[in-house]
């Protein structure tokens, strides 16, 4: 079978990075170094957009800025924590911030975790804005705004490309110190409405320095609006263009657009065609069991335990399902410092353990749990051969599970549930089954109504999500941020020279 998704940038994109800096700023690096056994190990994060960039990144030769946290980071890194990566065929530079652990717990776990996250997914309660944790974010922010000058210096023709809401402050930065940069920012999360995000005592602050990008992207148009409904409440200087998403403030304009996310199909595809499955099912006695899947990291907005209560509900509803249907939860730890998520891991772990203890026999578990690290060409044999995927988050930026399930659905004979409440569905939502996972007996239903699908609509419906998802890949939404991007220095040179 060959290969879905479309397989390079554009000409336009790909020529105009061949010879322009292209600097990108990020939390996570592309790379860490640690120690394993006094021996240096390389080890590369599971980020899909991560992993989808650093091929770019290797064709720009561009520079990769980063919180160095690997344990052996600066010692593979020169003066300046700089290092040529990917380490076996070097091309680009990844420049190491390092950060204390003051820092790690202010600005990362502080502001960036306990503010930002929560209040972006509407979890106003959950909230922590501390005006202490905020001014390590913005000396934190500061660091990576300096590592960017420094890097770019006067050269005008650099692209910067942010990623995520831990650099909030960071463009208006930037911005101060070299005019002539294409700044663009990739929010990766919700954006909240202003009623929510009014909470943040910093709101102003924020809002006017994302200003300072030329670019600015989320993944739906939802998160645009509430964005400019944000910025004409909390910056009322600037003035909105809410039919092309401008938004001109401090003489400057910054194009407002909404691009969602895609996962590299591609690869995919190539990983769920290996053979991996029987060793799996055989290791996780999921032999002829009917397969209901969840990938999450562990984290309160995903609905894990309220996953698990409809799976309660839908067991006590169908006896018959009882020995068949089996729900594998495969969960990567996350955040673990944030009492939030130890608060979240008992409350998984209480209730798998009451569902189990509930309905388990001799020889069957209703839920079986992957603690195990599975390698890429099992996760996705895991997805290709579940029967259903439950995607439940009770808000999410866009969540890529739902897609790589899709990608992974070589037979297409698979269902997804999933959130109305995740930017996902506003692409898969009109052939997956919806759920409210606020609402336990309506999982519990949809489950019972996905199970009961026949046959040719299943396949029907999985066909389209595949076209979909196969098609607006990660590459084709890479080339339209970059275009975008590219567009915006273009419309800015036509404002100049009108003006000169
Ligand atoms: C979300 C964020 C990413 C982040 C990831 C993992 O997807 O949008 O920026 O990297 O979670 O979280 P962590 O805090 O471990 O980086």
């Amino acid at each position: 079978m060959t290969n879905p998704g479309s397989a390079a940038l554009s000409d336009r994109v790909t020529d105009a990075f061949s010879d322009r800096d292209l600097v990108v700023v990020s939390n996570r690096q592309p790379y860490a170094h640690d120690y394993d056994d006094g021996e240096i190990t390389v080890s590369r994060p599971a980020g899909g957009l991560t992993a989808g960039l650093d091929p770019v990144m290797q064709r720009a030769e561009g520079t990769w800025i980063a919180w160095g946290d690997g344990d052996a980071d600066f010692e593979v890194a020169d003066e300046e924590g700089r290092v040529r990566v990917p380490p076996d065929d070097p091309s680009y530079t990844l420049s190491r911030v390092r950060l204390s652990e003051e820092d790690v717990e202010g600005y990362y776990y502080g502001y960036s975790n306990r503010a930002l996250w929560p209040l972006c997914h509407g979890m106003i309660g959950t909230a922590r804005c501390d005006g202490r944790d905020f001014e390590h974010y913005r000396q934190v922010n500061r660091r990576f705004a300096d590592a960017v000058v420094d890097r770019i210096d006067d050269d005008d023709d650099a692209l910067i490309w942010f990623q995520d809401y831990h650099f909030g402050l960071a463009p208006r930065m930037v911005r101060g110190d070299v005019g002539g940069a294409v700044l663009t920012q990739f929010w990766h999360i919700p954006w909240p409405t202003w009623d929510t995000f009014r909470v943040c005592p910093s709101a102003e602050t924020i809002v006017a320095s994302l200003l300072a990008n030329d670019l600015l992207v989320f993944h739906t148009p939802e998160y645009v609006g509430n964005f400019l409904d944000c910025v004409e409440a909390a910056v009322p200087e600037a003035t909105v263009d809410r039919s092309n998403g401008a938004v001109a403030y401090d003489d400057h304009t910054t194009t407002v657009v909404a691009f969602p996310l895609g996962v590299d199909a591609g690869r995919i595809t190539d990983l769920a065609e290996r053979d991996a499955w029987p060793d799996l099912e055989r290791r996780h006695r999921l032999e002829d069991r009917t397969i209901a899947l969840g990938v999450d990291r562990l984290d309160y907005t995903k609905g894990i335990p309220e996953r698990i209560d409809a799976l309660e509900r839908f067991f006590e509803d169908h006896p018959e399902r009882r020995g068949d249907l089996t729900y594998v939860q495969k969960g990567t730890g996350s955040r673990e410092e944030i009492e939030a998520y130890q608060h979240l891991q008992d409350r998984v772990d209480r209730s798998i353990e009451r569902v189990n203890d509930r309905f388990g026999t001799d020889d069957w578990r209703p839920i079986i749990r992957v603690q195990e690290h599975l390698p890429k060409e099992e996760l996705y044999a895991l997805y290709r051969h579940s029967d259903l995927a439950l995607v439940t988050p009770l808000r999410d930026g866009m969540n890529l599970v739902a897609k790589e399930f899709v990608a992974a659905q070589l037979d297409s004979e698979g269902v997804l549930l999933l959130s109305e409440f995740a930017g996902a569905h506003e692409e898969l939502g009109d052939d997956a089954v919806t759920i409210n996972p606020y609402d336990t007996q309506g999982v519990a239903d949809a489950i019972d109504r996905a199970l009961a699908l026949p046959e040719e609509e299943r396949r029907e419906r999985m066909t389209t999500l595949r076209e979909r998802v196969n098609s607006y890949d990660l590459v084709a939404w890479m080339d339209d941020v970059l275009s975008a991007a590219l567009d915006c220095e273009g419309n800015r040179d036509e404002i100049v020279s009108e003006h000169a």
